[in-house]
């Protein structure tokens, strides 16, 4: 089992000052930061590219936990391994080879681990949990973050943390989109134990309770 970790989302950052954001992350003693990138194909937005995020990795020593929201991640990999991503999830919807590109993640010595957006059953990754160190369960629709929660996808985190222990599988079961005081617990009670943050973090007028209710 891992212990419970806070991963705030940059997204909901300051994008014109993206180093302070760091720092807001590493002062609050936290040590992931959720990197999400978006092509504006696989979901209706832009956020930013590995160039950013090179530019970010000199200056930060928390773990780059980098989330594709692309329609062909696996063209984008080594780009990503260049730019300091210590973590790579990738979705299981849009139609590429999942399993080898897991692989090959793996094969330069980052994590990796598949993403589900909240329609997607939890069967459609079933094949490729042996190959995860983490699985990543949206609970809004990639794209936008201030989303609201989708309670509807509460039982999928219970059948991930059922299949771990089915299985004797260790990924980390993270979970992304409307977190907040109040959802939070709803996850770690089933057995979520990595919680992605964004307005919830950096919108909080008071971050370190927040910090406190998940990781306490
Ligand atoms: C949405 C992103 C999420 C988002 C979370 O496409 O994958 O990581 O930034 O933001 P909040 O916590 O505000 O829902
Ligand atoms: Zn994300």
């Amino acid at each position: 089992p891992h212990p419970t970790l806070l991963a705030p989302s940059i997204l909901a950052g300051d994008h014109a000052n993206l180093r302070s954001s760091l720092k807001t992350i590493e002062d609050a003693a936290l040590e992931w930061v959720h990197l999400d990138i978006m092509d504006g194909h696989f979901v209706p937005n832009l956020s930013f590219g590995p160039q950013t995020i090179k530019a970010m990795r000199p200056d930060s020593t928390l773990f780059f936990d980098v989330h594709l929201m692309l329609d062909n991640p696996h063209l984008y990999i080594d780009a990503f391994l260049d730019a300091g991503a210590q973590q790579i999830t990738i979705h299981v919807e849009p139609d590429y080879p999942v399993a080898d590109t897991l692989a090959y993640i793996k094969s330069k010595g980052c994590k990796c681990g598949v993403v589900l957006n909240p329609d997607t059953p939890a069967e459609d990754a079933k094949e490729f949990l042996s190959a995860c160190d983490i699985v990543l369960l949206m609970t809004v629709q990639p794209g936008f973050g201030g989303q609201s929660f989708r309670h509807d996808v509460l039982p999928k985190i219970e059948q991930f943390d059922r299949w771990r222990k089915e299985l004797g599988l260790d990924y980390r079961l993270e979970i992304d989109g409307g977190v907040d005081l109040e959802t939070a617990p709803l996850c770690t009670q089933r057995g979520a134990d990595t919680l992605v943050a964004g307005t919830a973090f950096f919108k909080a007028t008071d971050p370190a309770a927040f910090i406190q209710s998940v990781t306490a």
